[in-house]
């Protein structure tokens, strides 16, 4: 899974592929590449971030292609950095080639060399297998023995000043003004002026003067399509993360959501299509997944609809039951995240109603869904999801409010409005958490318990803290830790407890004195002050009250802190976590 980017113009193609590289970080940085078109082919690889790419200064040519990789087939090494390259081809590939061992062994049959363990590699094979001068036919006939999913852009030596492209299953757009373009996603190649394509699957274009497209019968003609260039890339203004300025900007984007207006005014097939819904399903990875189950707290709570929670990778093949009148809703901060995108589409195959809540509004997912939601949380540089999350949340808990109040359950609305304040004051106690750093920094392992709503903020606090600081740590319900996981707790191993719920406090509270009888370090993130005082605690922090089932939009906040904070502190780059990527595009 990675970031694909092509440019062919009048300008040196090299500084130009670098910066639109930059850009596409979010989808892996394992390793860089690019490869131009200078009388041959000239290429550079180099294995981490794009910026460690060196000795480019003397790439002349005005045409050329590049690569960010997240590693799939392969360690993140120079060796198996993209461009790939077979006499007179280079290629750069995001997605899977799902039968690239069979199409490698055939090659390799005839006598072929392959240097790297990628699946890529094989598409320069098969390139130069079937070029006889005709540049689309060879990529039409390449990509007719691929399996999986490809984004490809190819370069020919023999071909100078054109780009080869074709998509299946991963995401490519074509931009047009200022040279041509192409790049896996629209901001890294956005600007004033230029026209924008998206490819769809089974689509092909060469890349020159102009864009020309292609179907697999033969040419096509596209329309460009529109694009908000407002929004500019966000710069770090002080901050040493990005992490830590967008927990600080959390308040801003709850406010900025003005979800019930929203939904109720902007939204009314979605709203009409949840009322006359009789079962709500939710469909999303990571972060956005937890997004999801504290949705259904909300939506089963308050609306009295049930909703089915499932990670978007399993629902894709577990052949779910999609029964009549259901809605499916997919949360992706990204849009492009390739389970995701897929689950929804067998949903909407299947008859149901899609709703896409999402961050970046001409994503994939946004596109194919039949409504969707933006969460206005702009652009999220660090790997770890912070403020999207409780945008999502907003969204989706104005959705429930939305669905409650036409149950004639009121109030919910009014109690959201008062989130950014409520946030604002979590995110200040919330920097509290900075005196427990020193009991997590080197522990072996890390538990964060909860009930209810609670739960779910501690699966969240427990993958912010195993993502950016790599200490095992597990998310647990407070109930069901005397069930196995408890056999873990040692001298001194640090515990998170969630309290917000005054109905399950003192249950909650129960699994406290267990785990304290037993040595753990415990502290508590509550909105429940006569608890802070509890003299097992090694520390507390007392975050505002907003109901039971709103709680995880803020209870997560301190955690999130606390994850970036024990993140520093061990020495890692929280914006940039080993072995991850903002966006994961393959399955
Ligand atoms: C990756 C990211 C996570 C994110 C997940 C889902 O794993 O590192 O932070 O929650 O993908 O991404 P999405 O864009 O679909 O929300």
């Amino acid at each position: 899974m990675c970031g694909i980017v092509g440019y062919v113009g009048k300008k040196r193609a090299a500084p130009l592929l670098l910066g639109a590289l930059k850009k596409l970080e979010y989808r892996g940085y394992d390793s860089a590449g690019i490869a131009v078109l200078c009388g041959g082919l000239a290429v550079r690889k180099c294995a981490g971030e794009v910026s460690n790419l060196r000795s480019t200064a003397s790439m002349e040519g005005t045409c050329g292609i590049g690569h960010t990789r997240w590693a799939t087939h392969g360690g993140p090494t120079e060796r198996n950095a993209h461009p790939h390259v077979w006499k007179r081809f280079a290629v750069v590939h995001n997605g899977i080639i799902e039968n690239y061992q069979s199409l490698r062994a055939e090659c390799e049959a005839r006598g072929e060399e392959f240097y790297s363990e990628t699946d890529s590699e094989v598409v320069a094979h098969l390139m130069e297998f079937y070029y006889a001068g005709d540049l689309l036919g060879a990529l039409k006939e390449t990509c007719a023995r691929l399996k999986g999913s490809y984004a490809l852009a190819v370069l020919c030596s023999e071909r100078p000043g054109t780009i080869a492209l074709a998509r299946y299953k991963s995401p490519l757009v074509v931009g047009v003004g200022g040279g041509v373009w192409c790049a896996s996603d629209i901001p890294a190649i956005a600007a004033k002026d230029r026209a924008l394509y998206p490819l769809a699957d089974g689509e092909f274009a060469l890349l020159g003067d102009g864009a020309q497209f292609y179907g697999r019968e033969g040419r096509i003609e596209k329309q460009p399509v529109g694009r908000d260039m407002s929004e500019s890339i966000p710069l770090k203004r002080g901050y040493r993360h990005f992490m830590r300025k967008e927990i600080d900007e959390i308040p801003a984007v709850l406010a900025k959501c003005r979800p019930c207006a929203l939904v109720s005014a902007s939204f009314p097939g979605v709203r009409d299509g949840l009322a006359a819904s009789s079962h709500i399903t939710v469909v999303a990875c990571g972060t956005a997944y937890h997004a999801g189950l504290a949705a259904r707290c909300a939506f089963e709570t308050l609306a009295r609809v049930p909703c089915t929670v499932t990670v978007a990778s399993e629902y894709r093949y577990a052949d779910p039951v999609i029964g009549e009148g259901e809605t499916v809703i997919a949360v992706s901060q990204s849009g492009e995240t390739a389970d995701t995108i897929a689950a929804a589409e067998l949903a909407r195959g299947c008859g149901a109603r899609t709703v896409a809540v999402v961050n970046v509004t001409d994503s994939t997912l946004a596109g194919l869904c039949d409504d969707a939601l933006p969460v206005s949380a702009g652009r999220e540089i660090a790997v770890a999801a912070t403020k999207s999350f409780n945008a999502q949340l907003m969204v989706l808990y104005t959705l429930a409010a939305t669905l409650a109040e036409a149950k004639g359950r009121r109030g919910y609305g009014d109690l959201l409005k008062e989130m950014p304040e409520l946030a604002a004051q979590t995110v200040s106690v919330g920097e509290g958490v900075r005196a427990w750093v020193a009991y997590f920094v080197s522990a072996s392992s890390v538990y964060f318990i909860g009930r209810g709503a609670d739960y779910v903020a501690a699966l969240e606090g427990s993958l912010k803290l195993k993502e950016i600081t790599y200490l095992p740590s597990e998310g647990y319900p407070a109930g069901e830790l005397k069930h196995g996981t408890l056999a873990l707790v040692e001298e001194g191993t640090p515990i998170v407890a969630v309290l917000t719920s005054e109905r399950l406090a003192e249950k909650t509270m129960n699994a406290v004195h267990e785990v304290y009888a037993r040595g753990a370090r415990v502290f508590l993130i509550t909105s429940l002050a006569e608890y802070a005082a509890s003299k097992e605690l090694t520390g507390a922090v007392v975050i505002p009250q907003c109901g039971e089932v709103f709680s995880p939009m803020l209870s997560v906040i301190p955690l999130q802190l606390l994850a970036y904070y024990v993140s520093v502190a061990r020495g890692i780059d929280p914006d940039k976590p080993r072995n991850l990527a903002k966006s994961v595009t393959v399955e």
